[in-house]
């Protein structure tokens, strides 16, 4: 299942860019933005947090800079995930009917609509940022987990539950309401949705990371979330997400998950590969290799939260687990950064135009260095105070060389 195609929509997105063209406060002298270089290509995209919705500066931010993060959203990007305000924690916050909280994800959806935007639901069913009522229940937890006992709540919110659990049937009743609600309030508005996040192991020879949603309800909880997604809006493009798939062993187990489910008649509709780069493995040839890998699957890809790191602490891996994410920007950053990021963009870049019949979407984790997750690595494409980098102009001119042949 395709997305429309970004070629077909080309004369609304040409005359919401030139009025856009005419208030926007940054860019390089006469550079198209990013959405209008790529519009014959893929769609391009943004992560965005509840201050650029809510619009209001904060002590992070000042009211003038935030207005100028607005400003450089609307005026390069045709496509918005929810950064944080659609995860479990933050939307379904205790359990029942009643446990709810739209306003932020509400504010997303207001925003997005209001500047035509292609809407993006991040995230169904993940081990992360997940409440750990969700897994409580009376069934007494593995003996090994129970010894260790409750751990404390983590920056990120509560770490591996290891209470007494739901049941099975329990669980799935949780998921099915939590999907429903979600998908179903935003339906025919939030086009695609991340169904299921990052439940491959990132080492060993399992397939499926060792959660609480695979200890409790088994390995067809992942089926089962894009059957209840399927359920609640069938029009919507259902995600499987994940990290390091640049890594060949993860990306194998990748190919195997996504096989499988394809053979049981699972609806899932796109790859979406949330590309957390550093500047020492990104390169042409590996996102080459892995696109080209990705696409034997038959299904659309999605580079969904797009980033490289340029901090020494980044350059190990391309794990994206987020209890680490303060260690993957320590250590300053490398040497040459600046050059190294756009060498990096380059060739990335290169790689999804070279498989853009695959490619539909390519969603930068963030707009500018300020407001990301990885701020200290200094990893997207504008700064920290929204001015385009070198490796802005390298994709803008990649983009215009690909348009010209
Ligand atoms: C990150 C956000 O960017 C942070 O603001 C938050 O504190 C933690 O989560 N993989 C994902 C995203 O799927 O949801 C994570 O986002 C980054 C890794």
């Amino acid at each position: 299942m395709r997305l429309p195609n970004p070629r077909r929509v080309s004369t609304i997105a040409l005359l919401g860019a030139a009025t856009i063209a005419l208030c926007a406060p940054v860019r390089s002298a006469d550079s198209p933005s990013l959405k209008e270089a790529f519009q014959g290509s893929f769609l391009v995209g943004t992560a965005i947090n509840r201050g650029i919705t809510a619009g209001t500066g904060s002590r992070w931010r000042s009211q003038e800079q935030l207005d100028a993060d607005i400003a450089l959203v609307v005026a390069q990007f045709n496509q918005l995930t929810a950064e944080n305000e659609m995860k479990w924690e933050r939307i379904h916050l205790r359990e029942g009917a009643d446990g709810y909280e739209f306003e932020a994800a509400d504010a997303f959806v207001e925003f997005g609509v209001a500047h035509d935007m292609y809407l993006v639901g991040h995230t169904l069913v993940w081990h992360s940022q997940t409440p750990n009522w969700v897994f409580a229940g009376s069934n007494p937890p593995p003996e090994a987990e129970n010894a260790a006992g409750n751990l404390p709540p983590g920056r990120f919110g509560p770490r591996t539950y290891s209470g007494p659990r739901a049941s099975r049937e329990e669980l799935l009743q949780r998921m099915r309401d939590h999907i429903f609600t979600v998908v179903g309030r935003y339906k025919g508005k939030i086009k695609a949705w991340d169904v299921v996040n990052e439940a491959i192991a990132d080492s060993g020879t399992e397939v499926l990371r060792d959660s609480l949603w695979l200890q409790i309800i088994g390995p067809d909880f992942i089926a089962k979330a894009f059957e209840y997604a399927h359920e609640a809006d069938p029009d919507a493009v259902l995600r499987y997400n994940d990290y390091g798939l640049e890594n060949p062993a993860k990306r194998r187990k990748l190919i195997t998950l996504i096989k499988s489910l394809q053979e049981q008649g699972v609806p899932v509709m796109a790859i979406g590969t949330q590309a957390h780069l550093n500047v020492s493995s990104a390169s042409f040839e590996n996102m080459d290799q892995a696109l080209t890998e990705m696409a034997s699957l038959g299904l659309p890809i999605h580079v969904t939260e797009l980033d490289i790191n340029s901090a020494e602490g980044g350059q190990r891996n391309t794990r994206a687990g987020i209890a680490e994410n303060a260690s993957a920007t320590e250590g300053g950053l490398v040497d040459e950064a600046a050059r190294r990021l756009t060498e990096a963009y380059e060739g990335i870049f290169r790689a999804f135009l070279k498989h853009r019949a695959s490619v539909e979407m390519v969603t930068f984790w963030g707009p500018n260095d300020a407001n990301s997750w990885r701020r200290r690595g200094t990893p997207l494409l504008f700064d920290v105070n929204g001015q385009p980098k070198p490796a802005f102009d390298a994709v803008i001119r990649l983009a215009t060389e690909a348009g010209s042949k």
